[in-house]
């Protein structure tokens, strides 16, 4: 049985390229038998660029909605937020006391979001030391993280290691990044990666007429309809590709190929697959978007049994502190 684990940020309603590039992943993984995964939404982070009380309420929700809505399974795994587990606080408080001040002050994360900021503040500092706390108090073994995280990690394994040579004990368990190279970039509606971060990404929730307002912007060149197109440098083929099967994806190219058809019909196709799609997590998520009080049920079914887990570590941890 492998324990997988890995958080999310709660900073926006999660768009096509983290749905595909993460979370039909990591389900996938959790559905493996051996496999047991902890998913949490790591809100206490957020508070380090997301001061808002509403957004945070709207993006934790989202989040949970569409985990949920994808089938993440909440009996065999668990779901829950960061923030209702406050033995993680505590515990990144001992944490603190066993991470070199020059390890932190060398993370490239901290570094590189640090100089783009005016007021830098120490929960971006000790960022990293909350997300060790996340993961060791677990015992989790893998940490499905991008690139940008795997310093994290490394920096995880030294405070564990640390602590474990100190007390002379195996209290944690030294955890291993897990990066998949092969993940799928989904490009964005400017065709860059999509990202939040560059205003270019497609909501799958949105109602009908806004999706479809989001699809038209999509940028392509300017072809004539009646000339044939390269449907190897459209950005609407490429999104098309990575949601329809192979019958429909030669039919569109064949279409591009022989010309007449034009980047309007190639919207709408793209439209009207999405929602085919992704009907069933559509409806799944309004319907939890509309009734929180069935998502809060889901979410403290995952909270009682990670408090459980969290309990008896902390009481571990204490013990071995002389607290
Ligand atoms: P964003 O770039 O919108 O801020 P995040 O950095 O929060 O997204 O990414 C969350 C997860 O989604 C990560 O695992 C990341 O690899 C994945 N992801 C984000 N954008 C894409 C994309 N365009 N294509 C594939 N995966 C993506
Ligand atoms: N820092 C991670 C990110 O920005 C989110 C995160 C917080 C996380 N705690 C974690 C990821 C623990 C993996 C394990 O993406």
């Amino acid at each position: 049985m492998s324990r997988i684990l890995t958080g999310i940020q709660s900073t926006n309603i999660p768009h096509l390229g983290n749905i595909l590039g993460a979370i039909l992943p990591a389900i996938e993984l959790s559905k493996q038998p051996g496999n047991n995964s902890f998913l949490f939404i790591a809100d206490l982070h957020s508070l380090t660029t997301q001061k808002d009380a509403a957004q945070r309420i709207n993006s934790v929700n989202s989040v949970a909605a569409t985990w949920l809505a994808f089938d993440f399974d909440t009996e065999k795994n668990m779901l829950y937020r960061q923030s209702r587990i406050p033995e993680v606080c505590e515990l990144t408080w001992y944490l603190s006391c066993f991470t070199p001040f020059p390890m932190l002050a060398n993370a490239h994360s901290f570094k590189d979001k640090s100089e783009r900021l005016s007021d830098v503040y120490t929960g971006l500092f000790t960022y990293p030391v909350l997300m060790a706390a996340d993961i060791i108090l677990y015992d989790a073994e893998f940490v499905p993280v991008g690139k940008d995280q795997v310093q994290h990690i490394e920096i995880t394994r030294d405070i564990a290691q640390k602590f474990n040579h100190q007390y002379n004990q195996e209290i944690f368990v030294l955890p291993q990044a897990k990066v998949d190279e092969s993940v799928m970039i989904v490009p964005g509606t400017d065709g860059q990666k999509m990202s939040k971060s560059y205003n270019n990404y497609i909501n799958i929730f949105l109602p009908e007429k806004e999706l479809l307002k989001v699809v038209k912007t999509i940028v392509t060149d300017a072809t004539h309809l009646e000339e044939p197109k390269n449907p190897d440098t459209c950005n609407v083929f490429k999104l098309y590709s990575l949601l329809a099967d192979a019958n429909q994806i030669n039919e569109m190219r064949a279409n591009y190929v022989k010309g007449g058809y034009g980047y309007g019909h190639a919207k709408t196709a793209l439209y009207e697959l999405i929602l085919a799609k992704f009907e069933k997590p559509r409806n799944r998520y309004n319907e939890l978007m509309s009734n929180t009080n069935l998502l809060e049920k889901e979410l403290q079914i995952g909270e009682a049994k990670a408090r459980k887990l969290a309990q008896e570590k902390l009481k571990l941890v204490r013990s071995v502190l002389g607290f």
